[in-house]
């Protein structure tokens, strides 16, 4: 529709190449939209008449009904369906519907409304998971566990303390994307190709019937740049990394040695040859979806680093990177969250875990330290238990004051004293005194618990008003589009 200055038409693998068509299934709808918000706003700026306007809107109206045909020679979708709006309303009014913008706005603006509606989404999603880990921290309250460094045994520390963790990775993640959502939520509609147009538009209404906060102002900057694109696929990229870094323990706590959980069958997969595997595949796959997202945000910014300023074709490949990302996301958050509420903790399995090691350690050396013993004496005392209790291949409690004695070497300490402070201490009443601010102490946990409560409600009011604003522009603009097609 395009090609007036030339002789010759693409060929046809050409024009696969050159084209985004397929891609841009993802956005029609928005282009759609977006069109309805533009002529509606041509028209009260006087620029094209009430007919001329009634004729787009309704046969955009039925194109949004229309299963569209994406096999055409169009090189996009914008193309396409300008064409087909042509070939509906005819030339004198369909021809008016491109006028004062130009692809370069309208891809940029698709692309905008398609990750503002994602990031909501993505952000339910995430207030979903972050419920969840924190109702299976309440849950599971009474859960004591060994917390690793290096992976292996570090200090005693309640599961809960462990799920908190996570909880609160994903509202940084959740706040990320909060942030994201302010920046991609500005127009560029009617910036034109890259300098703006000499019609007398008005950019804010189309912005406001769209839903959008602002614009994006600078006519340069809103066609040039996909720098919204970049931090989005970003966060996703740092959200899919907490998500492995689950994943991994979860793999890892799931094997027949730890046995610290248990995937439910729905959420398990088996080998074709060995009957007996119960496989955490999903966990897996969290893992290398994560790789994959990592390579598209690495795609996006070589992508953009070396392009001139200004509109370039390179940019339509980085479109292709954003729904495969934005898929991943959700369906990583649906998944895990879904695993997470039907796996089965083995209780016993942690604490027999922690009966079997030396993680208790730290606690019993800080008994020494609050009766004046310096820190520094206290580890070495302790390591010298910790030695002879290994060798005799005993936990710290069963040893006897006389083999508390031996390994007291040179250290001035009462043997009895120490065997009595060991023996008055078990995983459960050390937690209680671990009191320390955001510690796995058992007060902390509780205190925790309820403010991440109160914390996911705020964001689920925030997320809910979002989804909400978009909604109401969308109702009006089809209000508007139906008054104006009468
Ligand atoms: N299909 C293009 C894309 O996805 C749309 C913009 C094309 N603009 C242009 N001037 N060639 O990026």
């Amino acid at each position: 529709m395009y090609r007036s200055r030339f002789t010759e038409n693409l060929d046809e693998h050409t024009l696969d190449y050159l084209s985004s068509i397929s891609d841009d299934k993802e956005i029609v709808l928005y282009d759609i939209l977006g069109s309805q918000a533009h002529t509606i706003m041509l028209y009260e700026n006087k620029i094209i008449t009430k007919k001329e306007a009634r004729k787009i809107l309704s046969s955009l109206e039925k194109l949004k009904k229309e299963n569209l045909s994406i096999k055409s020679d169009s090189e996009d979708i914008h193309e396409l369906i300008e064409s087909l709006i042509i070939k509906k309303a005819g030339k004198q009014a369909g021809g008016k519907m491109h006028t004062a913008r130009s692809r370069n706005d309208q891809v940029s603006l698709d692309i905008r409304m398609r990750i503002r509606d994602d990031i909501n989404t993505i952000c339910s999603c995430l207030l979903d998971m972050i419920e969840t880990l924190v109702s299976l921290a309440e849950k599971n309250g009474n859960a004591i566990m060994p917390l690793y460094t290096h992976l292996q045994q570090a200090q005693i520390g309640f599961f809960s303390h462990y799920l908190l963790a996570y909880a609160d990775a994903l509202f940084r993640d959740l706040d990320r994307f909060y942030g994201t959502y302010g920046r991609v939520n500005e127009s560029p509609l009617g910036a034109g190709p890259v300098g703006g147009t000499s019609l007398q538009i008005d950019r804010q209404s189309t912005a406001k019937m769209l839903g959008f906060k602002g614009l994006i102002e600078n006519s340069i900057d809103a066609t040039s740049t996909r720098d919204f694109v970049a931090e989005y696929v970003g966060q996703i990229a740092i959200l899919m990394t907490n998500l492995s870094r689950l994943a991994e323990d979860f793999i890892i706590w799931s094997t027949s040695e730890f046995s610290f959980i248990e995937l439910s069958d729905k959420f398990a997969s088996t080998s074709s040859v060995m009957p007996q595997k119960k496989n955490p595949d999903i966990l897996e796959l969290t893992r290398g979806k994560t790789a994959q997202v990592i390579g598209y945000q690495m795609a996006i910014l070589s992508n953009l680093k070396g392009l001139p300023t200004g509109y370039a074709r390179d940019l339509q490949q980085i479109k292709t990177l954003i729904w495969p990302s934005s898929k991943i996301a959700i369906s990583a958050l649906l998944v895990n969250n879904a695993m997470l509420k039907s796996m089965k903790v083995n209780k016993h399995k942690m604490k027999k875990a922690i009966d079997s090691g030396y993680s208790i350690s730290l606690d019993i050396a800080e008994r020494l330290v609050k009766k004046g013993v310096p820190f520094r004496t206290a580890h070495m005392i302790i390591g010298k238990l910790v030695q002879s209790a290994a060798n005799l291949k005993k936990p710290l409690s069963s040893l006897s004051p006389s083999e508390i004695r031996k390994s007291l070497g040179k250290y001035k300490m009462e043997p009895k004293e120490l065997y009595g402070i060991i023996q008055s201490m078990n995983a459960y009443s050390l937690l209680e005194q671990r009191t320390s601010h955001g510690s796995s102490g058992r007060s902390e946990q509780k205190r925790m618990i309820l403010d991440r409560k109160k914390k996911i409600q705020a964001y689920v009011i925030g997320t809910v008003k979002r989804t909400n604003e978009i909604k109401a522009a969308f109702e009006n603009l089809a209000a508007k589009t139906r008054t104006m097609s009468k």
